[in-house]
């Protein structure tokens, strides 16, 4: 299973959303939605915290990296604003992976820590996969440990992986109708993709698509994508959905970036809007919703040991 990376990407959120380059296309920017989802989980941790309870999200840096550092510097401040307690481990670059776990089942022990995230990625010679699946599943707070997955698959609660969760809150914020409609994914991917695809295929009023994933094993993949009323590119491929892939009016959301160094790539070429009804800044779109969907599920958590 590849590694999830919306711990890193999503620190995208405290971008400025760009505007699509010459298109008349309705912008769904992120930040409204965010803040809607932070303000209610917000009220959640003051709700928890008049009854004596400190919510806590607990962070684990391995390494030096300085992204990282300051990505959980972003999260942990964040946290600090929202309510959340936040204790840290920093391990050093020379951590083995018996360091980490041990330090991932000292979070799971501690009954005051109520939600996980250990930040990606970790250095090369740990295996961050084996390391997710430690944490205890009702602390995961990115949503993807393999059980969590399995829940959303059985259509049980758990945390929800934050970047679908989040797409699904962005549409639903923008009231634009997914149920019945087609929904075409380009990608697969444990992080995005596949679990959005299964989330979006849910019984609910938000969701209840017709949903179709495609993936490099559909080489005439466009004709799908050209006829989605909703189109999630999902791939990391920057560029690869151009206008021609996309169905006049069509509401388009980018999830799929690629980095090279600091430089974001996302995989909507900005042109799209020319052509979309409605789509998603170059910065700013899906990012903000996924940090939103992180903190949702820690109080989430949090709220769950007390009821
Ligand atoms: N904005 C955010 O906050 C956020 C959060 C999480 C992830 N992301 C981004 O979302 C993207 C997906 O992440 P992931 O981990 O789920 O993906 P992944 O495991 O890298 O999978 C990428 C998927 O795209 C497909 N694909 C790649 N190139 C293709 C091509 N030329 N034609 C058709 N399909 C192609 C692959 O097909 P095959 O399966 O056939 O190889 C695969 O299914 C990444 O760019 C990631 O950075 C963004």
């Amino acid at each position: 299973m590849p590694a999830p990376q919306h711990s890193t990407l999503s620190e995208t959120s405290t971008a400025t959303p760009s505007i699509p380059a010459s298109g008349t296309a309705r912008l769904l920017s992120g930040a409204p939605v965010a803040e809607r989802i932070l303000a209610d989980v917000a009220t959640r941790v003051a709700a928890l915290r008049a009854r004596g309870v400190t919510p806590a999200l607990a962070t684990i840096l391995v390494g030096d990296d300085d992204a990282s550092a300051g990505y959980i510097r972003i999260k942990q401040r964040q946290a600090a604003e929202l309510g959340f307690a936040s204790p840290h481990e920093h391990l050093p670059a020379t951590a083995t992976q018996a360091d980490l776990h041990a330090v991932i089942d000292a979070f799971n022990a501690d009954p005051d820590v109520h939600a996980l995230l250990i930040q990606y990625p970790t250095p090369r010679h740990l295996d961050y996969d084996t390391a997710l699946q430690r944490v205890d599943p009702d602390k995961d707070v990115d949503g993807m440990h393999p059980l969590n997955l399995g829940r959303l698959a059985a259509g049980m609660p758990g945390p929800l992986p934050c970047t679908p969760a989040g797409i699904e809150a962005l549409l639903a914020h923008y009231e634009i109708p997914v149920s019945g409609r087609e929904v075409v994914i380009l990608g697969r991917g444990a992080t995005l993709g596949r679990p959005l695809a299964m989330l979006l295929a849910q019984k609910r009023p938000t969701a209840n698509a017709a949903v179709t994933v495609v993936h490099t094993g559909v080489a005439d993949w466009p004709r799908y994508t050209r006829r989605a009323d909703i189109l999630i590119a999902a791939a990391g491929v920057p560029g690869i959905i151009q206008p021609e892939h996309v169905k006049p009016g069509a509401v388009v959301v980018g999830g799929g970036v690629r980095y090279e160094g600091r430089r974001l790539l996302p995989d909507v070429a900005e042109e799209c809007a020319a052509t979309a009804g409605a789509i998603t800044p170059r910065v700013g779109g899906v990012g903000p919703t996924t940090v939103a969907m992180l903190f949702r599920n820690a109080i989430t958590a949090a709220e769950r040991r007390f009821t």
